[in-house]
């Protein structure tokens, strides 16, 4: 459930009339809720709060979701940590007001010197993902003279998702060390001047099935059980994000109380502290892109192109992925639906949000909103075509804030310094 919804003909996010912002603001913008966001939150703690033997969790919201500051501060301010995989995303997540003891540093590929920001920021585990990344952390740590914490990133070879492109589990996948390496790394951990904790695993984003996930976390109790049987301490799991969220055009996917009963099903006997690294869940209904319809091309054969001032450089999904994003118009207007063409005004075919979708009339001018646009929409943007990143509007009740204004022209090119040679 979110909070945009009908009033009086039109749509609103919370208590302001999203027309009313596309006027003030611009289109194309993004909208967030607060409290949907904080719906969202909640619903996924209260969930796994209902099973005392998962124990009080850490929720480390996956910043790559929505890493803008204000949906931070506001998460952050619910009692939220971060899952963070970058420098970038540790020192947004540290000034948004999430303490380093709530952030995890995940990623496939940390540069020594993003390990020692990390280790000077304290944040509270590392998860470490490759052979060669336990040996540099290793290096890095004897080093600065400290004994990180860390968990192993296991790559369970099970996959799921939404798209071959964000499935992370299967075996073929860049993600995690395998289970052989797991056995052996966190056996050698205290020789390497590591303190290994537990263990983490995340197989995939957009998933509509609790199968693979209670499959990959088998696998995740089974190699506790045998570090333990070897007389190793593992007191941590993180089972990273990877829900999907509803996107309208297929079965809701399982809710954050079925997959805490399947979590509690499959790993809660183990006594250990959990983490969860959700993003999608918490942040895609919470947020909407607003845009404007430039115009309508219809071809002498019928074909109709619904053309808006909103383009992949302002939401890939659908290039990228094959996404589906539910369009609505901000106000419908009475009349036939018909097929339309919904695209963008970038240069190139990628630029097509949907085809053959049916939309009631469209006119020139007409805002629409593309929904579930708040995970992987913004922060997933880009300048192509030469045009501007968008702003990001954030709404409480009936009041809102441009939480990223749209830079100017001037602004844009001014981050490019001309060389020397060229003035
Ligand atoms: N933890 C790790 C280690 C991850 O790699 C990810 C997402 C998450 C947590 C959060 O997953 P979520 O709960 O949001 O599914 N850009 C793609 C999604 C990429 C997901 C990458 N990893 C999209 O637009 O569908």
């Amino acid at each position: 459930m979110n909070h945009f919804e009908a009033r009086e003909g039109a749509l609103w996010c919370e208590d302001v009339p999203l027309a009313r912002l596309g006027e003030a603001v611009g289109t194309p913008l993004y909208v967030y809720s607060t409290a949907t966001l904080t719906r969202h939150y909640r619903a996924f703690e209260d969930a796994l709060a209902a099973y005392p033997e998962l124990g009080a969790p850490t929720i480390a919201y996956a910043v790559k979701a929505n890493a803008n500051m204000s949906v931070l501060a506001t998460l952050a301010k619910l009692g939220a940590g971060a899952d963070t995989v970058s420098e970038g995303e540790i020192r947004r997540a540290l000034a948004a007001g999430i303490p380093a003891s709530r952030i995890v540093f995940s990623g496939v590929g940390k540069t020594d010197a993003e390990l020692r920001y990390a280790l000077d920021a304290g944040v509270a585990q590392i998860n470490i993902e490759a052979t060669a990344e336990f040996d540099r952390l290793s290096a890095v740590a004897r080093a600065k003279g400290v004994t990180p914490t860390v968990c192993l990133r296991v790559n369970p070879a099970v996959g799921a998702g939404g798209h071959a492109k964000i499935t992370t589990g299967a075996a073929d996948n860049k993600f995690g060390v395998s289970i052989d390496e797991a056995e052996r790394l966190y056996a050698g951990a205290a020789a390497a001047g590591l303190k290994a904790v537990g263990l983490a695993c995340h197989i995939g984003s957009q998933i509509a099935d609790l199968v693979p996930l209670a499959a990959a976390f088998r696998v995740m109790r089974d190699l506790v059980l045998r570090l333990r049987a070897r007389g190793l301490e593992v007191a941590r799991l993180d089972l990273g994000g990877g829900l999907g969220a509803p996107y309208f055009n297929t079965p809701d996917p399982p809710s954050p109380s079925d997959f805490a009963a399947m979590v509690a099903s499959t790993i809660g006997d183990l006594d250990v502290h959990l983490a969860y690294e959700p993003g999608r869940v918490i942040a895609a209904n919470a947020g909407v892109l607003l845009c404007r319809v430039i115009h309508v091309n219809t071809r002498p054969d019928g074909h109709r192109f619904v053309v808006l001032d909103a383009g992949m450089n302002d939401l890939v999904r659908p290039a990228m992925y094959d996404a589906f994003h539910d369009i609505r118009p901000v106000r419908p207007r009475p009349g036939a639906v018909m097929a339309c063409d919904i695209v963008g005004p970038v240069c190139e075919t990628g630029d097509t949000f949907a085809r053959g979708r049916p939309m009631g009339p469209l006119e020139a001018g007409d805002l629409v909103v593309f929904m579930t646009a708040g995970a992987y929409g913004a922060v997933m943007s880009s300048e192509y075509n030469s045009r501007p990143m968008i702003p990001e509007v954030l709404v409480d009740g009936d009041r809102w804030a441009v939480v990223r204004p749209r830079p100017s022209y001037e602004a844009m090119m001014a981050r490019e310094p001309m060389a020397d040679w060229l003035t």
